[in-house]
């Protein structure tokens, strides 16, 4: 068995066949030009070909310090040879344990209880189920409608995809759940393109949710779900004072309040969570990706004191949540997540990125007034170049950059025709000038 596997052929940068079917993906164009990794490492990827390539992506939001942190490697190998795999089903491991408690110290204030799931989509999708069962728990078991928003990506679940905001991702898979509504983007370009940071004016945006509730009913909706940043849907900041004002409209009406973190968790604006960063704190946070610094599949639903709280009132002995994964706290997963917490605790991670994204700042928004670039949104270590659209020809101009950008030894992701941009946290200035200067070779090489 182990012969046959090493020496099995591995697959040539040229004949990658069609057996792995790819998230996401063109298929079809992906294998006339398949874009491969082999190795990466701090900062950078290696290439099929051999080439250096400078992630700017941070794998996909999530590599947060760096690739290949060697505490974090050596972590999942002592941990594989030490305890590779125990149910969390009536039973654990020390470092679940562990690993909850540190993320409860990281976390803000009263947020000190942590769902093990191992994907964003999966922490969506329980934190959902949570935000219901609470209701029921106490009594109040006809609030059950949801509230999302306009461009949030809340993963690939049934329940992340219905109050997610991003209707070509639902087009081919509804009916979806009922009972779910939206609240509108908060941006006007002609009012806040090209802020730096947070736009100061629309915060009167989360006005509407006091509207959406009259129409809805208050008393029957269990929860609102933000993420504080909107990530995959194009990155937007939040206008000042926004989040502030969904959480007093949230408490007055008793729902609970969920931000999306998974993204925005783990240092991407300089402080452990986007909650921090704004000073606003939910009911419930979700987050993966930079738990494990990408290393290992993972993520949580952190939940207050008076969420855990009211599922602790019955019966001792009776299960209070009928919900889990079989890898949910994965040993693997811990031990990465531990080895994460204590690296970015090591290198300074997050204070580091507040010291940073001034000059992040700065650089991203010397593109304004490059070809095509309409607006430039950024926060922490997260960046958006918007590009105009080609008259009938929608993300041309986005995967035509990108592409320049990666010929040129620099990996930026195109969401539709903007240039997504949220490199490792350990990036260096001179690192931030090359993503730049690619991008803009990109604009100025294209009509
Ligand atoms: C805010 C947010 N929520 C949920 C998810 C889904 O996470 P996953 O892809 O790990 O399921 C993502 C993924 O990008 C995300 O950005």
């Amino acid at each position: 068995m182990t012969t046959s596997l090493q020496t099995a052929p591995r697959p040539l940068a040229n004949d990658v066949g069609d057996a792995h079917w790819l998230p996401f993906t063109a298929m079809r164009q992906f294998r006339s030009q398949p874009m491969m990794f082999v190795g990466a490492e701090g900062m950078y990827y290696i290439a099929a070909d051999g080439r250096r390539i400078l992630d700017a992506m941070a794998g996909l939001w999530c590599v947060n310090a760096g690739h290949a942190q060697p505490r974090i490697v050596e972590a999942i190998r002592e941990s594989a040879g030490r305890l590779d795999f125990v149910s969390s089903f009536k039973m654990s491991h020390p470092g679940a344990f562990e690993l909850a408690r540190r993320l409860t110290e990281v976390a803000p204030e009263g947020l000190d209880h942590v769902f093990f799931t191992n994907s964003g989509s999966e922490a969506v999708d329980s934190a959902l189920k949570i935000a219901r069962g609470y209701h029921r728990a106490r009594g109040d078991a006809g609030r059950t409608k949801l509230i999302g928003r306009a461009k949030g990506y809340h993963g690939m679940g049934f329940g992340g995809l219905s109050v997610g905001g991003i209707g070509r991702h639902k087009r081919d898979f509804g009916p979806l759940l009922p009972d779910v509504a939206h609240l509108s983007l908060p941006y006007d370009r002609s009012k806040m393109g090209f802020s730096r940071g947070q736009p100061v004016t629309g915060a009167d945006y989360a006005d509407e949710l006091e509207a959406l509730l009259q129409v809805n009913d208050p008393a029957t909706v269990a929860a609102v779900i933000v993420e504080p940043v909107i990530g995959s849907g194009g990155v937007y900041p939040p206008p000042t004072q926004y989040l502030d004002r969904l959480r007093s409209i949230c408490t007055r009406h008793g729902i609970l309040l969920i931000f999306d973190e998974v993204i925005t968790g783990f240092g991407r604006l300089g402080q452990p969570f986007a909650a921090q960063a704004f000073g606003v704190t939910p009911d419930i946070i979700t987050c993966a990706k930079g738990m494990t610094n990408g290393a290992v599949p993972m993520g949580g639903v952190i939940v207050s004191d008076l969420v855990f709280d009211a599922f602790m009132a019955g019966p001792p002995e009776a299960i209070e949540l009928f919900h889990g994964y079989t890898y949910s706290g994965h040993p693997l997963a811990c031990a990465a997540g531990l080895a994460a917490l204590d690296t970015y605790e090591e290198l300074d991670l997050f204070a580091r990125t507040a010291a940073l994204a001034p000059v992040w700042e700065a650089a991203l928004h010397q593109l304004k007034g490059a070809p095509h670039v309409v607006d430039i949104r950024n926060i922490g270590l997260l960046g958006v170049v918007e590009l105009a659209s080609r008259p009938g020809e929608p993300g041309a101009r986005g995967s035509l950059c990108a592409h320049s950008c990666y010929e040129d030894g620099v990996l930026v992701r195109a969401s539709g025709d903007s240039i997504v941009l949220s490199p490792p946290l350990i990036v260096e200035e001179h690192q931030i000038e090359q993503i730049v200067a690619s991008i803009r070779s990109g604009l100025n090489s294209m009509n």
